[in-house]
């Protein structure tokens, strides 16, 4: 199933495709799609670790709202994956914890 609408972000531009990098795996998206409806389309469900327990979390309200959907995207944490569109070559991590700035590994 396909976002064709969003109600955040809008009519998507469904005809074209993209590539985006999940987890060092190539996944094909729909240009303009929430990130989130191209990983569920992808059939990847889980998105972040909790920082305590490292339980897994995923989409949630899907509108922007509860932040259960963050990754960490381009080397940014803590990206709301239910309201940020796919671009191509996106490189998508799923975040363990809150996540770290990629290139501060010296904090
Ligand atoms: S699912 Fe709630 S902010 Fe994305």
């Amino acid at each position: 199933m396909r976002v064709s609408n969003h109600p955040i972000l809008g009519p998507g531009e469904q005809e074209e495709s993209v590539a985006i990098i999940v987890d060092g795996r190539p996944v094909r998206a729909a240009a303009g799609e929430p990130i989130a409806a191209a990983l569920l389309a992808a059939g990847i469900r889980v998105f972040r670790l909790t920082t305590r327990r490292g339980e897994p979390r995923g989409l949630f309200c899907g509108i922007g709202r509860c932040t259960d959907c963050v990754m960490t995207v381009d080397g940014e944490p803590n990206v709301r994956t239910c309201v940020t569109p796919v671009r191509d070559g996106m490189v998508i991590e799923t975040q363990r914890g809150e996540g770290r700035w990629q290139g501060n590994e010296a904090d």
